[in-house]
């Protein structure tokens, strides 16, 4: 079975969104996979996802009220078989925890997806306003999209 974590700054914007949609999108289709997500930075730790987060994955038919932060760590380099991150910031500590090649190799901006090469970030909405979550909603949805397909063609 397939293992993916995706992974922000906070784990209370982004990537609780990306856990949720595809979820979401693989109870949807079937896919049996395992789906987590974690921060770069602990600061956040046991909170649940910015309400602002919630109330826009809600508005889109996903739920991600339960989920909880908490800090990315090596032990997740074993647990996972690919790690999505949503900008380059995220790569850049990721990568630094990383113990050789086969942990760097499971590393992939989660956009590189959509947009094969060019390394586009999910923007950071949390300080911004509604408009930067549901743009983080439609890339995301976009991005969990292009990783059902992928899955769907084979297994
Ligand atoms: P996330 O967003 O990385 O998408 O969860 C952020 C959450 C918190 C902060 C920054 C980004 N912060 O500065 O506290």
């Amino acid at each position: 079975m397939q293992k993916i974590v995706m992974v922000c700054l906070g784990n209370i914007c982004r990537s609780p969104v990306a856990e949720g949609i595809l979820r979401h999108k693989a109870n949807q289709h079937g896919l049996k996979i395992t789906i987590d997500s974690a921060g770069t930075s602990s600061n956040h730790e046991g909170e649940n996802p910015d309400r602002r987060s919630q109330a826009n994955a809600k508005k889109n038919g996903v739920d991600i009220s339960t989920l909880v932060s908490r800090p990315f760590t090596i032990k997740d380099f074993d647990a996972f078989d690919k790690i999505y991150v949503m900008d380059a910031s995220n790569y850049r500590d990721v990568k630094a925890l990383a113990r050789n090649a086969n942990d760097i190799a499971k590393v992939e901006m989660i956009l590189n997806l959509v947009y094969p090469g060019s390394n586009k970030a999910v923007p950071d909405p949390y300080f911004g306003g509604e408009e930067g979550f549901q743009q983080v909603f439609e890339l995301l949805d976009t991005a969990c999209d292009r990783i059902v397909e992928q899955l769907s063609t084979k297994y």
